[in-house]
């Protein structure tokens, strides 16, 4: 008899620091793998399976276990895995998984990492995290239920993150007698689909969770299935991580360590490739060049580092390299650009908002991002294009996105970690969308700066005065444009160069093309926006009376402009003093239900949170609102 490894000891289980549990197996390969499917497929049994086969349960918690499965009034002496998984309190009260739950298990051969997502559709986030970092995908189907919408979906994105390996896990074959036919026809249906989105192969085996057939070896049950069980497929599958190796050299720079003015290291983990000393390196996006000069790590200096692994790099020569910014072997450097084609994974409740500036987080760098409008939606049970103006929760579509700066980057096929990315909104700070780069357009490419003579400085100084932009925000009717109008002719008669933008005239003509949707307004302040910028550039004074409801969208002029610019100035009055005023007879005809959108109505306003100049109309009049405004602008 041989000794027995010694994982497969319980006491080796109490290894409660994953860290040191998973420095015990070191020499083993990794094997990263997400479960998906349906509620019921079963996978948190087959979860629970694997971990017991492995014997990964702590004796203590087995006892429970076997407690637990006899109150949940589980048939026979069977324990139900489900419960070992679903510890959660909350969560086994409502009988589903909610979260991401990464568990490590081991064998003789491998170590895994499970990312166990849910299956509900509205999880999609779940499951997109989850898989982020996958070799293998279990699809886990009902061999009673056959091919579901979530199966597909899932499928898809499985395809879409670029997860190498796909097992198709036909579960509960013991509900259906262990059927071949059952199993060859889902196989079947799964082949067709798999072929509609890009999948080419996939491996085909006949389980049961509950049972525990076909999980550790072959059973009897299904003697006509002549392929491998569950765990030996898992624990031989390649995981490639050499191919990543041969790649060219590529490390995002997570943080620049400068302990004292003699050391400066660049921090970070390779994504690609190996790097030695001496090797000759490119900094992007600034390109600047350099040799490495050491690989430090908390063992000492290297003589290589390899893709996989955090290292602190120190370079031969001083030059400019920041958090974010990526060091490439300098013969293959990456591509740099700031407009991108991109597939998006929508995954808030708030739909996406075409033309918004969102925070893109790509590699170790944040950027601020717009979406243009989807070119398409897909559908992920057919692959048609669907046309949209927006996408909606769990929707997929291909997008344009534009960053406020140019970024090093790779196709998503090429690299997950320097093509991925996801998106979040500047105001709540949710996750938004998981992303990835398919190309760089170029359309921009050809377009460069160019540079004038007279610059923006000089503009203002001929007229004697500092370009400002005076941002009158509140609700229609809050009195804006009269307060706007008042405050340029008093800084006329002080000989100061002003102009006036207002929202009722700005659309008749630039912006005539808009209505009130939300996409619309937020072009409308990108707009108007850019054409204060321009005015500022001439030295002007712009005074401006726009609704302007969204915050996002008043903070991203506020980002165009020098810092100090831009005097946010909050025309405050509540929505029954501006509703009784009526002026124009609209707020009566969005009452009445025949003007859609209207703000303050059925379109929110967000009143600015720390506006650099708040004027109470229930105080003050427009003469002295304006009076107040000039004396903050030129005290
Ligand atoms: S914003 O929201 O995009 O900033 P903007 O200031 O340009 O709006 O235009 C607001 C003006 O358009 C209002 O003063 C009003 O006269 C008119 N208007 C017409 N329909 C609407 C609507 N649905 N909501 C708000 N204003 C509207």
């Amino acid at each position: 008899m041989t000794t027995p490894d010694p994982i497969y000891k319980t006491d080796a289980l109490i290894a409660e620091n994953i860290d040191q549990y998973l420095e015990t197996h070191q020499h083993k390969t990794m094997l990263r793998f997400i479960t998906c499917g349906s509620v019921d497929d079963g996978k948190s049994t087959l979860i629970g399976r694997l971990l017991y086969d492995s014997k990964m349960i702590f004796e203590d918690q087995l006892a429970t276990l076997e407690a637990d499965s006899k109150r949940s009034g589980t048939q026979g002496e069977e324990i139900d895995f489900a419960l070992l998984v679903d510890g959660l309190a909350a969560e086994r009260e409502q009988g589903i998984t909610i979260d991401v739950a990464y568990r490590f298990f081991a064998t003789e051969k491998r170590k895994f990492i499970v990312a166990d997502t849910p299956g509900h559709e509205q999880y999609t986030r779940n499951m997109v995290t989850g898989a982020s970092t996958a070799d293998l995908a279990v699809i886990l189907i009902d061999a009673r239920k056959g091919i579901l919408t979530q199966t597909r979906r899932h499928s898809y994105l499985v395809k879409l993150l670029g997860i190498r390996h796909v097992v198709l896990a036909v579960n509960k074959m013991d509900l259906v007698d262990y059927d071949q036919d059952t199993f060859d026809t889902i196989v079947s249906d799964y082949r067709t689909f798999a072929d509609s989105i890009g999948i080419e192969e996939f491996t085909a085996i006949p389980i049961s969770g509950f049972k525990g057939d076909n999980i550790t070896a072959p059973s009897d049950n299904t003697a006509w299935y002549k392929g491998t069980a569950l765990l030996p497929h898992l624990e031989t599958v390649s995981v490639e991580d050499s191919l990543e190796q041969a790649e060219p050299f590529r490390m995002p720079v997570q943080w620049v360590n400068r302990p004292n003015l003699d050391f400066r290291g660049f921090a970070g983990l390779i994504a690609s490739g190996t790097v030695r000393p001496g090797d000759e390196v490119r900094v992007l996006p600034s390109g600047k060049t350099s040799t490495i000069a050491k690989i430090v790590t908390f063992d000492g200096d290297r003589d290589i580092a390899v893709a996989g692994e955090s290292v602190t790099l120190t370079l031969a020569d001083e030059i400019d390299c920041s958090r974010g910014q990526v060091i490439v072997a300098s013969k293959s450097p990456l591509e740099v650009a700031d407009q991108f084609e991109t597939t998006l994974v929508w995954m808030d409740e708030q739909e996406l908002v075409p033309g918004r500036a969102y925070w893109m987080k790509i590699g170790t760098q944040t950027v601020s991002a717009t979406v243009q409008e989807p070119k398409y939606e897909v559908n992920v049970n057919t692959q048609e294009h669907l046309a949209s103006k927006t996408l909606d929760l769990n929707a997929i579509g291909i997008a344009n996105i534009t960053t406020d700066r140019e970024i090093p980057f790779a196709a998503y096929k090429e690299s997950r970690d320097l093509g991925g990315f996801i998106l979040i909104d500047k105001i709540s700070n949710q996750t938004v969308a998981a992303g990835m780069i398919h190309f760089s357009l170029r359309r921009a490419q050809n377009v460069h700066w160019q540079a004038t003579d007279l610059g923006r400085d000089h503009h203002a100084s001929m007229k004697h005065q500092k370009a400002t932009v005076l941002w009158l925000t509140g609700l229609s009717g809050s009195g804006k444009s009269t307060i706007a109008n008042i405050v340029e002719k008093k800084l006329a008669r002080m000989n100061r160069h002003t102009f006036l933008l207002d929202g009722d005239n700005v659309r008749h003509g630039l912006n005539k093309d808009l209505g009130f949707t939300e996409a619309d307004r937020v072009e409308n302040i990108r707009r108007v926006g850019e054409v204060a910028k321009l005015m500022t550039d001439a030295g002007l004074i712009v005074i401006t009376a726009f609704i302007s409801p969204f915050r996002s969208e008043r903070d991203m002029v506020r980002s165009m402009m020098q810092p100090g610019e831009f005097v946010e100035v909050f025309v405050d009055t509540p929505l029954e003093v501006a509703e009784s005023r009526d002026v124009k007879g609209l707020y009566a005809k969005a009452r009445a239900g025949e003007l859609k959108n209207f703000t303050g109505i059925d379109s929110p306003y967000e009143h600015p949170e720390a506006p650099d100049m708040h004027i109470d109309t229930t105080i003050l009049s427009p003469e002295e609102a304006a009076d107040a405004i000039i004396a903050r602008l030129i005290p």
